[in-house]
């Protein structure tokens, strides 16, 4: 890990769809830094750019244009072997559908990242075991997705997602499929982990969950809005419980 540069640092990000004759702008000159340890709500419009931006955070796109470094690393000059190693060392992701093998137990698709890590058999269990248990799901290890609620599904995916101890947590809509309690428990569960020292990003429609972040950057059509720390959000956060 590298403890001196930014763990997102995005240089004048351009990204364009080409679809037949039209060029759809999804992003233009987009520079960003983002810091070790901090937590950032991503919000905007829908078709603002969030989600094209967060695939890009999260080296599942390239940009059309500009740099990328993430922890340190240029992105533009690795292939897609490279980068795939990259985001299975530095990165976990959380999406609004959960994305969990519904045919695994929770503590199999929380094994799943270190599989393609290499790790043995044995450690890979310790260790699903351990991040399960860092959700609050010790007592859930043997369910299958449906046999859980949605979010107790959504929390092992994050499980699944800090396994590797990533550098950078992305969630897109991580809270969008689920309920107003539950939404809070999952919320409070990234803030935990941003207080144990993760950087978290987590694009949102929902400002009650942008609360939970100490900095909002807001996008309109492709371009940044504003980018606004919010003052005191823990000491809010925890006078409002
Ligand atoms: N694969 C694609 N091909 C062509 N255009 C795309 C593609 N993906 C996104 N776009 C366009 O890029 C723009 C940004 O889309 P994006 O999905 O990033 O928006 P968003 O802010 O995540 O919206 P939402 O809140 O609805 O999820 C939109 O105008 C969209 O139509
Ligand atoms: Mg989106």
């Amino acid at each position: 890990m590298n403890t001196i540069s930014p763990v997102i640092d995005l240089r004048e990000i351009c990204k364009a769809y080409q679809m037949g004759e039209i060029t759809v702008s999804a992003l233009t000159s987009v520079s960003l830094l983002i810091r070790r340890g901090e937590m950032v709500a991503i919000m905007g419009a829908s078709g603002s750019g969030k989600s094209t931006l967060l695939n890009l955070l999260g080296t599942l796109d390239r940009p059309t244009s500009g740099r990328y470094f993430l922890d340190g690393e240029p992105t533009e000059t690795k292939n897609e072997f490279e980068l795939s190693q990259l985001r299975n060392r530095k990165i976990g992701f959380v999406f609004q559908s959960f994305n969990l093998l519904l045919r695994d137990t929770a503590q199999e698709n929380v094994e799943l990242p270190m599989i393609y890590a290499g790790l043995s058999a044995k450690e890979r269990q310790q260790k699903a075991r351990n991040a399960l248990h860092r959700v609050g799901l010790s007592d859930r290890m043997d369910h299958l997705p449906n046999q859980l609620s949605g979010g107790q599904q959504q929390r092992v995916s994050i499980a699944r997602a800090i396994v590797n101890q990533p550098a950078l947590l992305l969630a897109d809509e991580p809270t969008g499929a689920l309920d107003s309690a539950t939404t809070g428990q999952v919320m409070e569960l990234f803030s935990e982990l941003h207080q144990q020292g993760m950087t978290v990003v987590v694009v949102t429609h929902d400002a009650n969950i942008a609360k939970y972040a100490e900095r909002v950057v807001r996008f309109k059509d492709g371009v940044v809005l504003s980018d606004e720390k919010a003052a005191h959000a823990h000491s809010a956060l925890h006078a409002a419980h």
